[in-house]
């Protein structure tokens, strides 16, 4: 075989619904040299990537860590170490990633309920509520904003509900994180998991997690630490977690004062991710999440300018991504093709019911900028009207101006 050049990627505008471009000084900090896994340099790093975390997640959770792997491995830790086989889980569904907390739960050997709603919807609490009477599950799994619909599920009266009925409350927010509220602690999360290559502007490959103490103590009743590392005294619990990789026991004890060797943490991972929290917390929470409601906002009244119809109710969805309908005649995936080829701008295609009727356009990160915002739709103009569609020129650049500049 002939040995290809070292890697040269093109220039690339990723506005999908993730991943999308990383905040250079996150790749600049994935280039710094590495240290060994026990250097006092990247524990210490290890402990500022945790207190970081904490006020990303709005805790003072101490089982506040990183997942080596992409978002699902988030997901998995946390199903597979709080789920007992034979445990009751209620999965509410409004999206492709509740169908993936259900499959991961069901592989976990759980009782899985599920209850839906039409793509583009949320659930009232009530319903949630009315589930959890019927069901009287162990732990409710439940997305935040799920990108395949675009829609932000409320959170903020589900704590209390699981609390009422002694449920765990588990929410999966890779997509939201960083661009939507989000408040762990006065939301009531038992357990909550995200990524980084959405809102927090780095590349897949990291998941932060963060536990309540009433979680950390049902992993804690399931504690196996694997022979070669196991100490006297350690107990070995009959219904230990059934994954090696993902047993939060073992990982909360290799990210505590113990250090026992688990995993190797990947360090360049680690410093991304330590990057992405820092980035956001400069900015300041609420500075970061507002400036992705104002360039959610510019898109979506840019994309309605052009005359596109938006998917889903809109005063439920994620600030960070839009979905619009194709217009009619249009060939959806020719036309992200000559987006992709012509101006390095990607948009992203959808899955299930929406397959082939809307394009997702992301805001978030780095990309959830004025000019990433306006340089999309003045393209998007271009190849709708290069395939036909009829577009008012100027409109789309036009109306997201005025919402940047406050007159939307
Ligand atoms: C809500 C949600 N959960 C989970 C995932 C899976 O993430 P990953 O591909 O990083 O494993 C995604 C990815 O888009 C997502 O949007």
């Amino acid at each position: 075989m002939t040995i290809p050049g070292p890697i040269d990627p093109p220039a690339r505008l990723l506005m999908g619904p993730g991943p999308i471009s990383a905040y250079p000084s996150v790749l600049r900090a994935m280039s710094a040299p590495l240290v060994g896994q026990y250097d006092p340099f990247m524990t210490h790093a290890m402990g500022e990537t945790q207190e970081l975390y904490r006020q990303v997640w709005g805790t003072t959770n101490d089982a506040t860590v990183l997942i080596d792997g992409t978002s699902r491995a988030g997901i998995e830790a946390a199903l597979v170490s709080l789920i007992r086989p034979g445990d009751r889980v209620l999965v509410p569904v409004f999206g492709r990633f509740g169908h993936l907390l259900a499959e991961i739960a069901e592989r976990a050997l759980a009782e899985v309920h599920t209850i839906e709603t039409a793509w583009g919807q949320v659930f009232a609490p009530s319903a949630i509520e009315e589930a959890i009477v019927r069901v009287r599950p162990t732990l409710l799994a439940l997305v935040q904003g799920d990108t395949s619909t675009t829609m932000n599920q409320p959170l903020g009266d589900i704590g209390a509900i699981c609390a009422k009925h002694g449920v765990l409350f588990y929410s999966d927010a890779t997509a939201s994180l960083g661009g939507n509220d989000f408040e762990a602690d006065a939301w009531g999360l038992d357990a909550a998991t995200a990524g980084l290559q959405k809102c927090l502007g780095g590349p897949s490959g990291s998941a932060p997690l963060t536990l309540s103490e009433r979680a950390v103590e049902v992993v804690r009743s399931r504690s196996k630490i694997e022979a070669g590392i196991r100490e006297d005294g350690d107990a070995s619990a009959s219904d230990f977690v059934r994954s090696n990789y993902f047993d939060l026991g073992m990982i909360l004890d290799y990210w505590g004062p113990r250090r026992l060797n688990h995993h190797t943490e990947a360090t360049s991972m680690l410093y991304a991710a330590r990057e992405c929290a820092r980035v956001l917390l400069l900015e300041g929470r609420d500075a970061a999440i507002e400036r992705h409601r104002v360039a959610g906002a510019a898109m979506l009244a840019g994309v309605e300018a052009l005359g596109l119809v938006v998917f889903g109710d809109v005063a439920h969805k994620m600030n960070n991504v839009v979905a619009v309908e194709i217009p009619e005649g249009v060939p959806g995936d020719a036309a992200r093709q000559a987006l992709l080829e012509d101006f390095g701008i990607e948009i992203g295609t959808s899955f299930g019911p929406l397959h082939g009727r809307v394009w997702r356009i992301g805001t978030m990160g780095y990309n959830a900028r004025k000019d990433a915002v306006l340089t999309t739709l003045a393209a998007l103009e271009a190849i709708l009207r290069r395939f036909g569609a009829a577009v008012p020129a100027g409109a789309g650049v036009e109306a997201a101006a005025d919402v940047f500049a406050g007159r939307g």
